[in-house]
């Protein structure tokens, strides 16, 4: 006999912020999305979210009254996991020397072009091995987990050439699957042409791509490029992202970053999935993104590190856009904190509290085609909650630099912090 599900009940929460509102899960304006129910609870059996509501409606269930494992949060907010949807965290080595130069005035394209920046991580990569790739990815998701994360992209692209991409997806696969699993699910992202090794031309490593990435498919969902003037224009953009598709994989750009090159406008004739950064745009882009359905995700966090503008979040979403945020984690913006990108988002971006929370959670798990599992707190999808110490989900942006996570359960179990 089947042994019977666990089950878990979270109740007279302070704020349940389910993010699941009457409208269709990423598109309608982000306010109307996010319902708030006070004195809330959740019920879960085994993975799965059975039921949703008030404590007083969840306690008429018979399977709730009965339930042995109760999280009582009451002063708390519970949210759903967060989701972050871009994020590079496989890598090997240091570049806090870096960050010193920057602060000297260098900036992002001179350390890459001497060198240095992505260059000096696929060094590290190239050289580490495979028991040293886990390692370093297994503290950052440890590390994303306590602050909320449930959901993770990951990308390759500190290898860039087939034998040290395969090791990258095939770190980010043993903690993805087996006994070594990690609690944060993973969605690997293949990022083969993420620079041009000095030596080697965009035209060399885009025709490297292409020979590898009908063999390297199978370990990625999404397939990603650094669109940008002097690392790969458009047309070997195209290049590289037709190979993806051709071998299965959806299309996601590093686009219209550092200029406006027609990156986004890329991603929506390709039926992106997302354009990230998108920190430079036009009307025609933006038009382009809006018919495409391609969503935004914006990387607050890079433009704080280099100190340079932040994407215009407010014309995206007055224009209808769906906008997502992630932490774009990786040795220049190394921060695995969402919270942290959810602060920006609102200070800095201008997004209101409501966009940001829904582009943290529902519009997150769009961008990486995990909205029919995560992302809200709606019946059937998985039993992920960040539960926060205080007692609105304001405070992901209120209570600036600590963690306002106080425990995080995923699949239906707590896995970080304590209740
Ligand atoms: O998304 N812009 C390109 N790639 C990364 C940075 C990678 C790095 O500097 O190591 C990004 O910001
Ligand atoms: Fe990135």
């Amino acid at each position: 006999m089947a042994s019977p599900k666990q089950a878990l009940l979270i109740k007279h929460a302070a704020q349940l912020a389910t993010v699941a509102g009457p409208d269709a899960p990423r598109c309608g304006p982000a306010q109307s999305q996010l319902e708030v129910i006070a004195d809330g609870a959740v019920y879960c059996e085994g993975e799965r979210i059975v039921a949703v509501g008030s404590t007083k409606e969840i306690l008429k269930l018979k399977a709730a009254r009965g339930c042995k494992h109760v999280i009582d949060a009451t002063g708390r907010a519970v949210l759903p996991g967060l989701i972050d949807c871009h994020a590079h965290p496989v890598f090997a080595g240091d570049r806090s020397d870096e960050y010193s130069q920057r602060l000297a005035g260098k900036t992002y394209r001179e350390i890459l072009d001497a060198g240095g920046g992505i260059l000096k991580t696929v060094r590290a990569v190239r050289a580490a091995s495979m028991a040293e790739l886990v390692r370093n990815l297994r503290a950052r998701l440890d590390a994303a987990l306590a602050l909320g994360t449930t959901t993770l992209e990951a990308k390759s692209g500190y290898g860039l050439d087939e034998p040290s991409e395969r090791k990258l997806l095939e770190a980010i696969r043993a903690l993805t699957r087996g006994p070594r699993r990690h609690a944060i699910d993973l969605v690997p992202t293949l990022l083969f042409a993420h620079a041009v090794p000095q030596g080697q031309s965009a035209e060399d490593v885009v025709a490297a791509a292409e020979k590898a990435t009908p063999r390297l498919a199978r370990l990625a969902e999404f397939v990603d490029v650094f669109c940008e003037r002097g690392i790969f224009d458009v047309a070997q953009s195209r290049r590289v992202l037709e190979a993806g598709r051709k071998a299965g994989l959806r299309v996601k750009v590093h686009a219209d970053e550092m200029c406006l090159l027609g990156g986004a406008k890329l991603a929506a004739e390709l039926g992106g999935v997302s354009a990230d950064h998108l920190l430079w745009t036009d009307d025609d882009s933006i038009a382009a993104l809006k018919r495409s359905g391609t969503i935004a995700v914006l990387l607050p966090g890079t433009p704080f590190v280099l100190r340079i503008p932040y994407a215009p979040a407010r014309r995206y979403i007055d224009a209808g856009v769906p906008v997502a945020v992630g932490s774009d984690l990786n040795p220049n913006c190394f921060s695995e904190s969402l919270p942290f990108a959810f602060t920006l988002a609102v200070y800095e971006m201008k997004m209101s509290p409501a966009e940001a929370l829904v582009a943290i959670t529902i519009n997150a798990a769009a961008a990486i085609q995990r909205e029919r599992e995560a992302g809200s707190l709606t019946v059937g999808k998985l039993a992920d909650f960040a539960i926060l110490h205080g007692p609105s989900y304001l405070h992901l942006g209120y209570h600036v630099g600590g963690n306002p996570v106080r425990a995080v359960v995923k699949r239906g179990r707590l896995v970080a912090g304590a209740i």
